[in-house]
């Protein structure tokens, strides 16, 4: 399932093909079923899933704020 041109956090970030630095989960896995376990929504804690990283540190809030999270 593309996702680069899908949501503006996507397009942003469409070069970043690491989908667990945002959703998490299990990137190694070989399987489907294992490679989701441990997912999280990104904006449910948008500190920690877009702050806590060397990402953004900093402008998280601004940075959630401007794809309307809360
Ligand atoms: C820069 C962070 C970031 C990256 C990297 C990222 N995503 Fe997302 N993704 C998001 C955000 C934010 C949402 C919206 C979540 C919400 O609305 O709560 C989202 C939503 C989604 C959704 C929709 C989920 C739903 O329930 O409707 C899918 C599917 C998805 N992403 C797949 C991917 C895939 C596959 C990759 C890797 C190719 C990827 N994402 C990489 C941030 C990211």
């Amino acid at each position: 399932m593309p996702v680069s041109n899908q949501g503006k956090w996507h397009v942003d970030h469409a070069q970043l093909d690491a989908c667990d630095t945002c959703h998490a989960g299990q990137s190694l896995a070989a399987d489907k079923a294992s490679a989701h376990q441990g997912m999280v929504s990104p904006f449910s804690d948008p500190q920690f899933n877009c702050g806590s990283s060397l990402c953004h540190l900093s402008d998280w809030q601004q940075k959630t704020a401007s794809y309307g999270a809360e």
